[in-house]
Formats: structure tokens, sequence, C-alpha cells
């Protein structure tokens, strides 16, 4: 038994030693200090010769142990705390905001128009974009010399197969489908062979509307119109029509609508006319009913033809149709 060593105030010196230890990791040290391996206690019980110093010894040892224990479940308990009180999570903050993105304003526009139509009670459809000559110009009365024929216009992959130029086929594939009466809308894209400008893109959406029934007039075509313009450009719209020249419709007319933006009386976006030009429309022609076995004489029906893009730049006041098509977030981002 090593004399250097005063058992009795060993557990006192530990006691202190735990009582000032202020985190696990200085208990730790404690631990190996009065416990550890080369500690004077376990040094001197390996030595111990005799049942009595054994007691002694093993009794300290135990004193101590308990001590450690003791504190060191109490700094953990006190760490635990700490922790629950610090590192909480307050699940009532807001959190990160996500950047949202919004419709093109081509979809913008194709949505209200579906809005509008279907409000009518009108049918939504969506046809094929690579057409046949036959869809595209033959059923519909265009003649053999048409410029919109000629592959200087049009974007023809053979002389039987075309990348439609309007959605005017729609008319027929709906008629073939299923006996009128009949209510659709047709909303796509259409090509053709035109420079890229500020006011021409040769890929561009037009909406296509066609109504069969019996006694149909074109009271009933600008009524229409006039709803549906109103719709997208707000109650104050008027609409005229003036004559016009279509293969497929007779008489043709090409609507306006009244300039919302000087509200009619002449502005640079209406050309100083008080009248913005929305397309094409008219009756339909005795021929597309036969081309389709429908009889001219028992169904009248109309039709009509819009650009969507027009309509977005309309809405928006968009100078240059190319923003429409270039995907530029800084042009988008503002509608
Ligand atoms: N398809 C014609 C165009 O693109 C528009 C139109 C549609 C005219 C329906 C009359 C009837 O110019």
């Amino acid at each position: 038994m090593s004399s250097t060593v005063d058992w009795e105030s060993y557990p006192r010196e530990a006691e202190a030693a735990v009582a000032a230890a202020g985190s696990l990791d200085a208990i730790e040290d404690v631990r190996v200090q009065y416990l550890g391996r080369r500690s004077a206690l376990a040094l001197a019980l390996r030595e111990v010769r005799d049942r009595e110093t054994g007691m002694l010894l093993n009794g300290i040892r135990q004193k101590v142990e308990a001590l450690v224990a003791d504190r060191e479940q109490a700094l953990a308990d006190a760490e635990l705390d700490r922790r629950l009180r610090e590192e909480v999570v307050d699940v009532t903050l807001p959190g990160d905001e996500l950047a949202v993105g919004h419709l093109h304003p081509i979809t913008q526009v194709r949505r209200m128009v579906e809005n509008a139509f279907l409000g009518l009670g009108y049918e939504v459809r969506d046809d094929r974009e690579v057409e046949t000559v036959e869809y595209n110009f033959d059923k519909l009365a265009f003649d053999e010399w048409h410029p919109a024929r000629s592959p200087r216009a049009s974007f023809f992959f053979d002389d039987r197969h075309v990348l439609r130029t309007e959605t005017s086929p729609s008319q027929i594939h709906a008629m073939e489908e299923r006996p009128p009466p009949l209510y659709m809308v047709s909303i796509g894209r259409v090509y053709r062979r035109d420079a890229i400008t500020a006011t021409r893109y040769p890929i561009f959406h037009q909406f296509e509307g066609l109504a069969v029934d019996r006694g149909l007039t074109l009271a009933d075509l600008k009524g229409t119109l006039l709803h549906v313009m109103r719709q997208l450009y707000g109650p104050e719209r008027r609409v005229r029509f003036r004559t016009h020249y279509f293969p497929f419709t007779e008489p043709s007319i090409e609507p306006d609508v009244s300039c919302g933006i000087c509200g009619g009386a002449g502005c640079r976006t209406c050309k100083f006319t008080g009248w913005i030009e929305m397309g094409g429309a008219g009756m339909v022609d005795p021929r597309v009913f036969e081309n389709v076995g429908l009889d001219p004489e028992a169904w009248g029906g109309f039709a009509f033809g819009c650009g969507l893009e027009r309509t977005a730049q309309l809405r928006h006041d968009i100078p240059d149709i190319r923003a429409l098509w270039e995907g530029d977030l800084r042009v988008l981002r503002q509608f």
C-alpha cells in the first residue's frame, strides 16, 4: 500500500473534483484520475495483500464510482434539458418562400377562350397539326389556284401532307365525326411560311369556332363573337363586321372589336380607326356542307377563326409578337 496516499482525504478530493466538473468531458477526466487504470486507487488495489485494506479501498472505489455516476447522470440530464430548450423548432415560423411560376400568356388566353365557349355550351377540341391537303384545303373548298396551296406559303411534307395553315380543318373533322347540332371550338398551333417580324411568326395559335344547327344566321354569329370578345376584353366592347372572302364561308366577314386602349376614339394600337381586326368568320359555305355529306338546305352554320397571339398582345399591350416565343423570363414574368 502506497504510503504517499492519504486514503482518508482521497474520497473527499474526488468528491470536490466531481462537484467541480461542469461537463461530461470534465467528469470523464475525473473518472480517469480517480478510478482509471493508472489512478492511485487502482494501483493500490492491485497491490492489496490483506483483507482489511482491500475492504477499505473497495469501499472508497464504490463511493467514488457512485459520485461520478451521479454527477454524470446530472450533467447528461442538464445537457438534454438545454438541448430541448435551445434546439426547439418553431413550427409556427413561416417557411422559405418557393418561387412560383405562372402560365404563359398564350396559355392564359387559351384558357380564357375555352372558358368563354364552355359557358356557351361549346365542346372544346384539339386536332392534328399535320394535315392532309384534302382536309386543309380540298374539303374546305379552296380553289386550285388559291395562294395558300403554294409551297412558298405553306409547309408541305409532300404533295399530300402539310402543316395545317389554320384551325379550319377542325370544322371538317367535327362535322364528319357526328351529326349536327354541333357547337365546337378548336384551339391550337398553325403554321405559315412567313418571315419573323414584330407582327408575324411562322408558328402561331388560332381558335376556331363552328356552330351547325337549323336556322342559324349572321346575327347568331355576331352575338356569339360579341359575347366572347366581352369575355376576353371587357363588357364595354362592341363588335362590327366588314365583308371579306374566305373559300369556306359565304358570306364571309372580318369581325372587328372596338379598341379598348382608346375606347374607340382612335390611337396607335388601332391605327387611329377605333377598331381592331379579330380574324375571319362567315356562314358555312354550302359546298363545305356537301363535302361532309350534310344537306345545305336543311342545315345552317357559322364559323370563325381568331389568333391567340393577337388576343394576348391586345390584352397585355405587347408590341412585338416575338416576345411570346423567345421565353425570356424577364418579359414573361410581367404577364
Ligand atoms: N381560317 C381563316 C384564317 O385563318 C379564318 C376563318 C375561320 C375564316 C373560320 C372564316 C371562318 O384566316
